[in-house]
């Protein structure tokens, strides 16, 4: 009998493919096997019985990797799982950088009783035109499971798109539409793109990795978008180039006291994956890793 926790909801979908010979608590330390979303795991006392963590999502910063090796519990992600959830959430991002569609939708909504709408309209379309992506060069830094598919549709949009990885698997690079040029430094993204998407993990190497000196090789008025975590950008330096206009746009999907009230960002609240397809995809793959790991031993 294996004793599972959930450290966040989890789709029913998945748990429900686990057989009797589970049973939930919640009491963390005598769990066998944990569940676990965004849960910060840091702090947390790791039991002498728990075996395996499933992180519900791709990315394991909120995980204790180390602590984990050396009491010889497995961690699994689900790589993948999420990732049209956030690929849709990127495509959303880089459209509202480009048309003001929120402003346009406030005016409407304001001007509801307006007698006179049809001329105040003609000012409107003034203030909220925008710009078209077809043609426009963007730069995806990171071309992972998510990375892929960011980076396949920025080209049926018909962008002109770039992709960097120092790991690209030969899975990935297949994968990728051969329209996408690969290059090989960040520089020749930072020099050559009108917009630049990061969808790399955070690890000691790549946090800040988007700050002063990587702005300053970008062109100006270029458009940044980070779905993938907060920390990878420099939080004083993207204040800063926001304010010099180096950075025209930044679209975030971290809800960032430093510039969320900046009005050349558009920040959301971790919404990438909360989708209820993503969350059932990452559900079921967890539980299986789970099963397959209690029942198989891989
Ligand atoms: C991820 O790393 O996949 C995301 O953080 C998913 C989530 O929101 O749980």
């Amino acid at each position: 009998m294996f004793k599972y926790t959930c450290l966040n909801p989890i789709a029913d979908v998945g748990l429900n493919n686990l057989t009797d010979e589970y049973t939930k608590t919640d009491d963390f330390a005598e769990a066998d096997a944990v569940l676990v979303r965004s849960a910060a795991m840091h702090d947390m006392e790791l039991s002498d019985n728990l075996c395996a963590v499933a992180r519900a999502g791709a990315g394991v910063n909120n995980i204790p990797l180390d602590k984990c090796a050396d009491k010889g519990i497995v961690v699994f992600n689900t790589p993948g799982a999420n990732a049209n959830g956030v690929k849709e959430l990127f495509v959303t991002g880089m459209l509202l950088a480009a048309r003001d569609v929120v402003g346009g939708i406030e005016w409407a909504k304001e001007n509801a009783d307006n007698e006179n709408i049809s001329k105040d309209m003609e000012k409107a379309k003034k203030q909220f035109a925008g710009t078209e992506l077809m043609g426009k060069k963007i730069g995806v830094i990171g071309l992972g499971a998510i990375g892929v598919l960011v980076a396949n549709v920025a080209n049926r949009m018909k962008m002109d798109v770039y992709g960097v990885d120092p790991f690209l698997s030969v899975n990935n690079a297949l994968s990728l539409s051969r329209d996408v040029k690969i290059v090989k430094s960040y520089e020749e993204i930072y020099k050559n793109c009108d917009y630049i998407t990061i969808h790399v993990p955070l690890l000691e190497d790549t946090k800040g990795m988007l700050n002063k000196e990587a702005f300053d090789k970008m062109k100006d008025g270029v458009v940044i978008l980070n779905m993938a975590r907060d920390t990878l950008v420099n939080d004083d330096d993207m204040k800063a180039a926001l304010e010099s206009g180096k950075v025209a746009k930044y679209v975030t999907d971290f809800p960032n006291p430093a510039v969320m009230k900046m009005p050349n960002v558009i920040a959301t609240p971790h919404l990438g994956a909360s989708t209820a397809e993503s969350e059932d995809n990452c559900a079921v793959m967890a539980v299986d890793e789970i099963r397959n790991y209690m029942e198989n031993g891989n």
